[in-house]
């Protein structure tokens, strides 16, 4: 096995490992240390059936069960872990799966829901020709990149998270009926319960308010920590190949997709780890 970095800010290509097959002990340990250490983890041209990407995803914690949102049913199939990411329209004039078309900005998953999904691992099985690349952000180093002033001014407070399935747009708090969308106070910075190391816990896509700031107090602190967030030196640009598997820790990391041809169909099969709740 290799770990190739990818980005000198985070992200490692992981060599000679077939992942159709067991894993022995001794390389699965070095994936999670390598994953610990990287945030963000390729595998490279797998052939992975759903079988293979749950034993896949098994080396990083127990697979979540997909919970039906409250409101609005995007639609896809319930009865098994698996998403389907695309924007392929079927006969019935439904989605195949989730929807997912074009740009979305960046975001950690569930970063809405009381216990954030650890890690996400999406596998692509069908590409445009150009686009719909995937944007990772080191929120380690987004925490160190604050300037100090506003860093000490943050320390201990809460941002509320908002999740309404937009994808390029901030929501309204003065517009928005909180009994329809998933809603939840997190830190603004957690401690991140495996490395023990402090991280930037909003993003431009769902961090709505801190909690008990006005609201021109809050959109200037979050407008500084959306750039912060999003500064080119701190991402990886995903260009993905057919059979890419791609893992990121959901913790220390967002994530942003780059916008790509409507007319081309694009299909990506998606597993998430179960969480536990972001403490300061
Ligand atoms: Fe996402």
């Amino acid at each position: 096995m290799e770990i190739v970095k990818v980005h000198p800010a985070l992200g490692a290509e992981i060599r000679g490992v077939d992942l159709t097959r067991p894993v022995d002990e001794a390389t699965q340990k070095a994936i999670s240390k390598a994953f610990d250490d990287n945030i963000v983890l390729v595998f490279r041209s797998q052939n992975l059936d759903e079988k293979t990407q749950l034993a896949a995803a098994r080396m990083f914690g127990e697979v979540a069960v997909r919970v039906r949102p409250a409101g609005r049913d995007p639609g896809g199939d319930y009865d098994t872990p698996f998403m389907m990411v695309t924007n392929i329209i079927r006969p019935d004039g439904k989605p195949l799966g989730s929807f997912g078309d074009g740009e979305m900005w960046f975001h950690h998953d569930t970063s809405y829901y009381p216990e954030p999904h650890r890690a996400t691992l999406l596998y692509s099985m069908k590409l445009p020709t150009w686009g719909g690349n995937t944007c990772f952000s080191n929120m380690y180093m987004a925490y160190d990149n604050i300037p100090r002033k506003l860093r000490d001014r943050l320390e201990g407070q809460k941002v509320l998270q908002i999740h309404d399935y937009l994808r390029r747009e901030r929501l309204d708090l003065g517009k928005v009926d909180m009994t329809k969308v998933r809603h939840q106070e997190q830190p603004v910075f957690i401690t991140h319960p495996r490395t023990g190391k402090k991280a930037l816990y909003i993003s431009r896509l769902m961090s709505a308010r801190i909690v008990g700031w006005s609201k021109e107090e809050s959109e200037d602190a979050l407008a500084q920590l959306f750039d912060i967030s999003e500064d080119p030196s701190i991402v990886y640009e995903h260009e993905w190949g057919l059979g890419d598997l791609v893992i990121w820790d959901n913790w220390c990391s967002i994530h942003a997709r780059k916008d790509f041809p409507r007319d081309q169909e694009r299909l990506m099969r998606r597993l998430t780890i179960v969480g536990q709740a972001m403490s300061f």
